[in-house]
């Protein structure tokens, strides 16, 4: 029985999934149809849903458990595994933080030992023009690495520290030390196997890798664009355009993502969001 089709979006991530309402429970059979495309392509995108918040949590949760986002001004009054990604503050003005958050290239938990598995963004009111979403590849990306880079690399372990990564003052500067006080530097390789496909690929994150083991904080800031400039090259990249109604889910492991940025910030843009433990 097919339960949905597959429609390629013309970039070397991201496939579209046709004719799925995410808003039913979706049978068993059906769901492992689905995390069968997801093994395959690591972006996917579903247009013209329609989910309230606690029917994207019930079906994020058939993912993993959900991790409630860090900060809780965004997180949803009724469903808080859920978070707002908005740039619309209280009163109905810009949220500065939110019209720039996430606009470095980053994975969601960096940060720390248990980061979440996959992630999903909910487009609610997006602006007329640009807010996109842009997902790289970072298996690929290490795979067309030049040889004497990758050799460079080979046994590195990054230094994880929440904000402290070469963009991550851009959005934290203004962290009270209470709050950055929760968080501890945590090592993870540079160059990670994806858990399920065992397929090796870059990991690091702009916003809160805050340097390489052993290296000179300059020069690990360094060897980190140098790796981006692979990571975020156009043709390894995708870029999603969104419309109300649209979902996009994505695998942590295998990509990284960020807010393109390329909307002026008093163009409303509001989302929904979950990021799903293992
Ligand atoms: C995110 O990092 O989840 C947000 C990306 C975006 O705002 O487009």
């Amino acid at each position: 029985m097919t339960y949905f089709n597959e429609q390629p979006l013309g970039a070397p991530i991201g496939t579209e999934i046709v004719d799925l309402d995410l808003s039913e429970p979706l049978s068993d059979r059906a769901f492992a149809a689905l995390g069968e495309a997801f093994a395959r392509h690591p972006v996917l995108a579903f247009r013209g849903q329609t989910l309230a918040a606690d029917r994207m949590s019930a079906f994020a949760r058939r993912f993993g458990p959900i991790m409630a986002g860090v900060d809780p001004k965004y997180r949803h009054p009724d469903t808080p595994e859920i978070s707002f990604l908005t740039n619309v503050d209280q009163d109905g003005g810009v949220d500065q933080f939110g019209a720039r958050r996430a606009s470095a290239w980053h994975y969601d938990g960096s940060f720390s030992t248990a980061p979440p598995a996959a992630a999903m963004l909910y487009g609610i009111e997006l602006p007329a023009i640009g807010g996109g979403t842009e997902f790289a590849d970072t298996a690929r990306a290490l795979e067309r690495l030049p040889a004497a880079l990758r050799q460079r690399i080979e046994g590195l372990q990054t230094v994880n520290h929440f904000g402290l990564g070469p963009e991550g003052r851009d959005y934290y500067d203004g962290l009270t030390p209470e709050r950055w006080g929760q968080y501890r530097p945590v090592r993870k390789p540079l160059i990670l196997a994806h858990p399920k496909t065992g397929r090796p690929g870059l990991s690091f994150c702009m916003i809160h890798t805050a340097g390489i083991a052993g290296m000179r904080h300059g020069e690990a800031a360094e060897l980190l664009r140098e790796l981006l400039a692979h990571v975020a090259q156009t043709d390894n990249v995708y870029y999603h355009r969104w419309r109300p109604g649209d979902v996009v889910l994505w695998d942590e492991h295998a990509t990284m993502h960020r807010n393109a940025g390329d909307f002026p910030p008093a163009q409303r843009r509001i989302m929904l969001r979950a990021m799903m433990l293992p």
